[in-house]
């Protein structure tokens, strides 16, 4: 497999004219892999490192383990923050300046994709500067038939204000499968359900008289019959019953059109049907689809709660650590939902730009409130923080210092949690701290 994935890399690379490192194997007699490691044993793991020698380790030894993967990359906007977020490349005659970051990612893509169930989603945040070249990756990697969506996501009320004519105020959240296997679960719905009967409640969108293709008398003669329905009651009989009133699927023009089921199927699940007072049929929407799960819809495309925005990560930060040691964390709230629509209650998430951890507080979070048992894989570099820094100040000496801080204290909170760091490089640098302090 690893060949395969390293030829698959190397096509991909050699067809867009990057220039990608990948054979990131460190050392192949290593005792690293799964067995170790075994994904049931602790809520979160850590890998501390370039994520490219921990995904291709990992995908080496144990392939589609993981069911949603979410990763906030250096979006590679110039910033300084304590990670590098300056790739830019030399005029490249395709993708001019972007090419560098694409040869970064590019790699680190492909892994995630062996490690990705056959089900299983992947979530990437990004903003304007990389989408185009991030989709187009994506598109070659993952497939133009598995992009499931690009979400929209509210990042601020009034935007920032560093450019010109515009004050953005949205990133994005590009959503793909890893094959036609995969699907989303769906947010919850929590939209209104005004109208109740002895099944629970429900409301009444949709109407039982079919419309658009197919939908005339002679298409389906079968299903051209009259309804019996008492506008007081809501109720409808396929049967005529004394003191009801008659109805035929005829619409507003007068056109002769048909019902949705035959008079057999509606004979049986006549109790699904509701009248209006002027006699308009609908099938009820029920809230709850039976059982205890809570009723799901699909996703929609625009997310703007003002709980996923960036101030609110920022307070989060600021609150558990007492000062903002971090420069570009993501609310809690929005990861939550990610893996709540992406991933059942027992999925693997796996996020490989950890940053500050918000990806396990979020599981944490999710399997608190529902009971779920996720498992949360985590990658973050162990890059020296400079002295400046503020979270060199509270004593954090490598950016991966954080997570492992913010991990500590969800344990603090809750005893049952566990979590293990997984370092390759503990030796190497030890020296380089050394060195810079
Ligand atoms: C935008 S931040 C992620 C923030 C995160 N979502 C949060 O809520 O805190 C990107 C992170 O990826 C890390 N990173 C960048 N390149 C990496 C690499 N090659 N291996 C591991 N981590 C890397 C950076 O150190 C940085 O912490």
């Amino acid at each position: 497999m690893s060949i395969l994935t390293n030829i698959k890399i190397s096509k991909l690379a050699n067809s867009l004219g990057l220039d990608v490192e990948h054979d990131a194997s460190i050392d192949k007699d290593s005792t690293y892999c799964m067995n170790n490691f075994p994904l049931d044993q602790y809520d979160t793991q850590l890998f501390i490192g370039d994520n490219l020698v921990h995904l291709q380790e990992l995908a080496l030894h144990s392939s589609q383990v993981v069911d949603v993967c979410y990763i906030d990359p250096p979006y590679n906007t110039g910033s300084k923050f304590i990670y590098q977020d300056n790739r830019k490349s030399n005029n490249h005659p395709l993708f001019g300046s972007h090419a560098s970051w694409m040869s970064f990612m590019l790699p680190r893509l492909c892994w995630a994709k062996e490690l990705l169930k056959k089900s299983g989603v992947i979530t990437i945040s990004i903003d304007d500067y990389e989408l185009a070249y991030l989709k187009l990756l994506m598109d070659r990697i993952f497939g133009e038939d598995n992009f499931i969506a690009c979400v929209i996501v509210c990042r601020s009320k009034n935007g920032k204000g560093s450019k010109k004519n515009v004050a953005t105020n949205h990133e994005y959240l590009l959503v793909y499968g890893n094959t036609s296997d995969s699907s989303l679960i769906g947010e919850l719905d929590d939209s209104a359900y005004p109208k109740s009967d002895e099944y629970g409640s429900f409301r009444t969108d949709g109407l039982f008289r079919k419309k658009g293709d197919a939908s005339l008398r002679t298409d389906r003669p079968n299903m051209y019959y009259p309804l019996y329905f008492d506008g007081n009651s809501g109720k409808v009989s396929v049967d005529p019953i004394d003191g009801w009133e008659v109805v035929y699927p005829t619409d507003s023009k007068g056109m002769e059109r048909r019902w949705l089921w035959g008079p057999e199927t509606a004979r049986k699940r006549q109790w699904q049907l509701f009248a209006s007072k002027k006699g308009v049929i609908y099938v009820k929407n029920y809230a709850s689809q039976g059982g205890d799960e809570p009723k799901r819809r699909k996703i929609r495309t625009i997310w703007s709660d003002t709980s996923f925005y960036t101030e609110r990560a920022t307070n989060e930060i600021t609150e558990m650590f007492g000062s903002k040691i971090f420069d570009t964390p993501k609310p809690i709230d929005f990861i939550k939902k990610i893996i709540d629509v992406c991933g059942e209650k027992d999925a693997v998430v796996l996020d490989f730009f950890a940053g500050s951890g918000t990806t396990a507080h979020a599981v944490h979070s999710l399997n608190r409130g529902d009971s779920g048992n996720r498992k949360c894989l985590l990658m973050e570099n162990d890059t020296p923080i400079p002295n400046n820094h503020a979270a060199r100040e509270l004593g954090y000496k490598k950016i991966s210092d954080i997570v492992t801080a913010r991990l500590n204290k969800i344990q603090k909170i809750d005893q049952s949690y566990s979590y293990t760091c997984i370092s390759l490089y503990d030796a190497y640098f030890e020296e380089k701290i050394e060195a810079t302090s």
